[in-house]
């Protein structure tokens, strides 16, 4: 038998893992959307969940990985005969394999305002019709996605230690460092504590239904939940890797690095409008149009390099974690080789890559569920296609190994202090949350609600 690859320890899984689930996530979304849906309350929500349902799910996926010593398809296939549950393994192999071009074409936005940074265009950066025009361009936005799909398969190539655990290995503490140098810089501009006020201090006349909704959604996103990721890594530890403690510090790293963004942006917002509503309900153009105008304000490109470098590292690693399951699902299920693997990979990435980018311009009349593609897909993978798969694996655990399987495999490395929140959220919170996230967003994207 082919060996399998592997971390070289627990710090090499620490850190990839981290850096799958700190990215694009953290520091483009989870700003936009504290920002609009309540700052501190946001927040609080967040924290919640996090420390229960995000702590349980990970857990639990790296404890099916580590067990099973294989990846989504195999792994749901060697641990149960019904058809109907082990399709959610092809379900949690498929959404990494959906999601990376499309999120590589965000990438791809990240290098090129960093390259405007670069080459000084700071004015131009903050200029809004700048977003839309690179928005309106199908070569520029072709080539600055294959640049960054380029820089995510060359370390894919590279092979788990060479390439995922290295790169990770240098490129997380960096990224800490820069996000403090970041914040630092924000929060100390006039007028931008009012936001740093926001942000932290919860207020609950902003707590809603959809806070709760968009927080859950958030944190499955953000910690690479359900997407086949964590399962894979799983399958690349030893025994002696503890779960319990890994899992925490993954937490606690991606919730810090969330944090600082939100402190990177929502005070800089003060800071520049005073806070205003349209300012702070911005959404997904909050990163790529506001801030630019906040740095430009400051007078920096310096920030804008800093800035910019920083977001560009965290959506590398995680691209290549997405990439990673991918190719591993494709070496296991069909034997191939990784190169072959990662070229098959590396094709399909450019072609449904190619179809988000087109979707803002040359076919920006086809809109499915009245969304451009780049969306479609979003929508497609984390609104619709993950709650299912993280049904999959709830379902998987409560009907066919059983929870107490799970735990004695957590428990050959750990001490388990939370078992009693685990056993708890398995049993009777999972399966309620994760409906009404998919009935929400389904809801929302035919119209019938407005989230
Ligand atoms: N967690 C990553 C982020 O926050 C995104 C991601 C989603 C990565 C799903 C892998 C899988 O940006």
């Amino acid at each position: 038998m082919k060996e399998r690859h592997g971390f070289s320890g627990k710090l090499g899984y620490v850190l990839a893992t981290a850096g799958s689930a700190v990215g694009l996530g953290n520091i483009w979304r989870f700003p936009y959307l504290a920002a609009k849906y309540g700052g501190g309350a946001f927040l609080l929500v967040y924290l919640i969940l996090a420390m229960t349902f995000g702590y349980t799910m990970i857990m639990a996926e790296t404890a099916i990985g580590r067990m099973t010593q294989k990846s989504p398809v195999s792994a749901f296939a060697s641990l149960t005969q019904n058809k109907l549950i082990r399709a959610g393994g092809w379900l949690n192999a498929i959404i990494p394999i959906l999601i990376v071009p499309y999120y590589s074409v965000i990438g791809g936005w990240v290098c090129r305002y960093l390259y405007g940074y670069i080459i000084g265009q700071s004015q131009i950066m903050a200029d809004e019709a700048t977003f839309s025009e690179f928005l309106g361009s199908p070569i520029t936005m072709e080539l600055c996605f294959m640049v960054f799909t380029a820089m995510t398969m060359l370390i894919i190539f590279g092979g788990v230690q060479n390439g995922i655990e290295k790169v990770s290995k240098i490129l997380m503490p960096v990224l800490a460092l820069l996000a403090v140098a970041v914040v630092i810089f924000s929060v100390t501009r006039p007028g931008a504590l009012e936001g740093v006020k926001y942000f932290l201090i919860p207020n609950f006349k902003n707590l809603s239904v959809m806070t709760v909704v968009s927080a859950l959604g958030q944190m499955f996103y953000s910690l690479s939940i359900a997407m086949g990721i964590l399962i894979t890594f799983g399958s690349y530890t030893k025994k002696d890797v503890d779960i319990e403690s890994t899992t925490i510090q993954v937490e606690i790293f991606d919730t810090v690095i969330a944090v600082l963004a939100g402190l990177m942006v929502i005070p800089a917002v003060f800071a520049f409008s005073g806070g205003d509503s349209a300012a702070l309900n911005k959404g997904p153009a909050l990163m790529f149009v506001t801030l630019p105008k906040v740095f430009d304000s400051m007078g920096g490109t310096w920030i804008g390099i800093l800035f910019f470098t920083l977001v560009l590292l965290a959506a590398l690693t995680s691209s290549v974690s997405l990439a990673e399951t991918a190719c591993s699902t494709f070496e296991d299920e069909l034997g191939w080789s990784r190169s072959k693997s990662a070229a098959l990979v590396s094709v399909i990435m450019i072609v449904l890559g190619t179809f988000s980018c087109l979707g803002f311009n040359v076919w920006a009349g086809f809109t499915p569920l009245n969304m451009d593609i780049l969306s479609f897909f979003d929508f497609l993978t984390n609104s619709v296609m993950m709650p299912i798969s993280a049904a999959a694996i709830c379902i998987l655990i409560l009907k066919a190994t059983g929870i107490k399987a799970i735990e004695d495999e957590i428990c050959i490395s750990s001490k388990f202090r939370r078992r009693k929140v685990f056993r708890f959220v398995l049993r009777y919170l999972s399966i309620a949350l994760l409906a009404v996230i998919l009935i929400s967003s389904i809801a929302d994207a035919f119209g019938l609600i407005k989230i």
